[in-house]
């Protein structure tokens, strides 16, 4: 808790500078060249390598409880550990789905002796939880998800009279409403239409065109335009998405965007060679969508890169394309795929600890205790060294299924050290000590 991090280049939104950050009993103390550490403290040399803000991925489904032939929090949390994300914000639709004050409890309660970071806890909106939303935020929600489209959980889309209930309840309380955008209706039609046509995993990139996107996300913003509150799109997949966000945002709106690597470093063209395996929601789409998506990152039109970590178990993604479980895990590899489009020149370096740091605290209360590399804040840092190269193994992965794509590939840069509140809580992508982990309610 009580640590020095010496001569590491600092990478923030606003300057790179190299420095000395002094943590003590857990908390950023002090930031200065030459700094002296008091007795007793522990010092890491950082000399040579890039020292970020610990990682605050927004988007994860860790599964714990009901859905632990998936995965569960001990292996979800150690694998964000070893990829540098320190502070988890956990997904609603797991068994049962977050969705009173009680259930949100008791899920805390859960994951805390198996919590190797920081975890906080969305609750879900449907129908029925509509009116326990203040008893959510009173339980400790830093906000709340709402599933449009079809996936897994089957959690029913709210009616419209309760997404304008939900916003004026986020503009008046100041929280985030992360939606997952496909309209429900357009991806059944779709996926009926698409269903004849066979079993090419391509099929399912059709069953979800970017208009169920699109559509989602213009009912989203035109509620906001009347009544207010703060949204967060999440897993933004497409250029019309994108579009649509930007004009409400042109207009004034809060309406955030999120995207995921598996949208900026995968396209349709891999579904020959992945199939199922890259099956999620929305879907993989063609090159000329990741390019758009890449330029929105360097633009400032996404505001955040989250992970959307969502494993399953390796027979529930063989199955055929239209039985297959959509999503895959991806905590672990969120950090490592960013820095190497950061250190081949694809996207600006600073942008990595606004995106996947600071903006997702702010929009989740957890800013600035979380996300910021200053005196006062929480003393959570991933030392990257980028001159190292990393080859993705399955035997380093931490997930209980390695149902991911990115076995194999080579990165740029490698993460060396992950620091929560000034412990070391990983080298080199091995997880060290005991479940350090708490849970964080607003802070902000
Ligand atoms: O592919 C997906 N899988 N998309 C989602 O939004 C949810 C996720 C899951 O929970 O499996
Ligand atoms: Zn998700």
């Amino acid at each position: 808790m009580n640590l020095l991090v010496r001569d590491g280049l600092l990478v923030t939104p606003e300057y790179m500078l190299r420095a000395d950050i002094l943590i003590e009993d857990g908390v950023i103390k002090e930031i200065g060249r030459s700094l002296r550490p008091p007795a007793g403290f522990e010092v890491l040399d950082a000399s040579g390598m890039l020292v970020l803000p610990g990682v605050v991925d927004e988007h994860v489904h860790m599964r714990e409880p009901g859905l632990t032939h998936k995965d569960d929090f001990e292996h979800g949390s150690k694998a964000a550990a070893a990829g540098g994300v320190t502070t988890v914000v956990e997904m609603p639709n797991t068994l049962p789905p977050v969705d009173s004050g009680e259930r949100l409890l008791e899920k805390a309660g859960l994951l805390k002796p198996k919590a190797y970071v920081d975890y906080a806890l969305y609750g879900v909106v449907h129908d029925g939880s509509v009116d326990k939303v203040k008893e959510m935020l009173e339980a400790g929600a830093v906000g709340f998800k709402v599933f449009l489209g079809p996936t897994t959980g089957n959690i029913p889309p709210p009616k419209l009279s309760s997404l304008v209930k939900l916003m004026e309840l986020s503009e008046q309380h100041g929280f985030t409403v992360a939606f997952h955008a496909e309209t429900h209706e357009i991806v059944e039609f779709f996926t009926e239409r698409y269903k004849s046509q066979g079993s090419s995993p391509r099929l399912h990139e059709l069953a979800r065109p970017p208009l169920a996107e699109a559509h989602a996300i213009r009912t989203i913003g035109s509620i906001q335009e009347m009544v207010g509150g703060r949204s967060l799109i999440v897993h933004v997949s497409s250029r019309q998405a994108l579009q649509a966000v930007s004009e409400f945002k042109n207009r004034g709106i809060q309406m955030y965007a999120e995207t995921c690597p598996h949208y900026l470093v995968l396209s349709s063209d891999d579904y020959d060679k992945y199939g199922t395996l890259i099956k999620v929601n929305p879907p993989i789409r063609g090159r000329e969508h990741a390019e758009e998506l890449v330029r929105a990152l360097n633009t400032g039109l996404i505001d955040t890169v989250g992970s959307d970590h969502a494993p399953h178990s390796p027979e529930e993604k063989k199955a055929g394309v239209w039985e297959a479980a959509s999503g895959m895990p991806g905590v672990q590899t969120l950090l490592p795929l960013m820095i190497d489009l950061a250190l081949r020149g694809i996207v600006d370096l600073r942008r990595i600890p606004l995106l996947m740091a600071r903006n997702p605290a702010r929009l989740f209360k957890l800013w600035p205790w979380k996300g910021e590399i200053a005196p006062g804040s929480s003393g959570d840092l991933v030392v990257i060294d980028p001159r190292e190269e990393h080859v993705i193994r399955e035997e380093d992965l931490y997930y209980k299924h390695k149902t991911t794509p990115f076995i194999g590939w080579r990165l740029k840069g490698r993460v060396k050290y992950t620091i929560l509140r000034g412990n070391i809580v990983a080298r080199d992508g091995v997880v060290e000590g005991r479940p350090l982990g708490s849970w964080i309610k607003p802070v902000g």
